[in-house]
């Protein structure tokens, strides 16, 4: 029987190279997102992927997608991303709300949803995509930061209480990732700023980078858990420590 893989935020970066990479490897792969016209381009491209529409904001549309699957062995929960970067003192509540909405209560609604398959497939694997500003934290990263602390504790907590099923628990925490969205989506589209994140640093992550590391970790054997896999560009040897050139 082939197996099933779900992929959240599949249309762009990180979570379309992961549905690649993972069709790749025989998965049969659901791939997720909000714009579904981009998944239908996916999966004119790459035999193996399913599009999906979903929003992971809104149970309907999470409620939608797991009644669509009959299995679903494999669960990336990639949907997420950052906005604005402003001091916590200027912080804007309703950033910081979305931002909450997306990485963590997005996490937490597809998770519910798809737990029973993977316990069902009796080796699931539920891998979430956190950040390494869910380990650390960094000035004016303030809501992004709050939110990726939050879904690594959830993580954590979720690893803990599956101690004993058959579904094993894995982060995935990247560090500096050069996809097209995610900065130009933090500063609200402005390119000229999305790009000087990544201005001079030699050799930043690509989506592909961070595909190999999840595909790796959901393709160890059954009794190997990936608890954190903790991935950075050589350049960023912290998160305040990366070298430019
Ligand atoms: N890039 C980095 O430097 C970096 C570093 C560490 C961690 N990460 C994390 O890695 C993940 C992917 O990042 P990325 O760089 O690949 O960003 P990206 O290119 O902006 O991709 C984000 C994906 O999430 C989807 N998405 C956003 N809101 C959604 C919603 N409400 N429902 C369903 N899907 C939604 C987007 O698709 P639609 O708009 O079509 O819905 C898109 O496919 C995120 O969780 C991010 O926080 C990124």
């Amino acid at each position: 029987m082939t197996r099933t893989a779900v992929v959240t935020g599949a249309s762009s970066g990180i979570g379309r190279a992961t549905a690649c990479r993972l069709a790749d490897e025989g998965y049969s792969v659901v791939a997720a997102a909000r714009r579904r016209d981009r998944l239908e381009e996916l999966a004119a491209e790459v035999p193996g992927i399913r599009p999906m529409a979903l929003d992971v904001t809104s149970q309907e549309s999470v409620d939608e997608l797991a009644a669509a699957l009959d299995r679903c062995d494999v669960l990336v929960n990639n949907a997420g991303g950052a906005i604005g970067m402003e001091p916590v003192a200027r912080g804007d509540v309703a950033d910081w709300r979305r931002m909450y909405e997306v990485n963590v209560l997005g996490t937490l609604r597809v998770t519910k949803a798809l737990l029973p398959f993977l316990v069902a497939s009796g080796d699931g694997v539920l891998v979430v995509l956190t950040s390494v500003a869910g380990l650390v934290p960094y000035e004016e990263g303030g809501g992004y930061v709050a939110a990726k602390h939050a879904q690594t504790s959830m993580t954590e907590v979720l690893r803990l209480e599956l101690c004993g099923e058959p579904v094993r628990v894995v982060e995935v925490a990247p560090g500096m990732v050069h996809t097209e969205e995610f900065s130009l989506n933090r500063f609200r589209g402005d390119a000229t700023a999305a790009d000087l994140v990544y201005q001079g640093v030699p050799g930043p992550l690509t989506a592909g980078d961070v595909a190999d590391a999840v595909t790796w970790c959901v393709t160890r054997p059954a009794h190997v858990n990936i608890d954190r896999l903790v991935i950075r560009p050589r350049a960023q040897a912290a998160q305040h420590k990366i070298h430019r050139v």
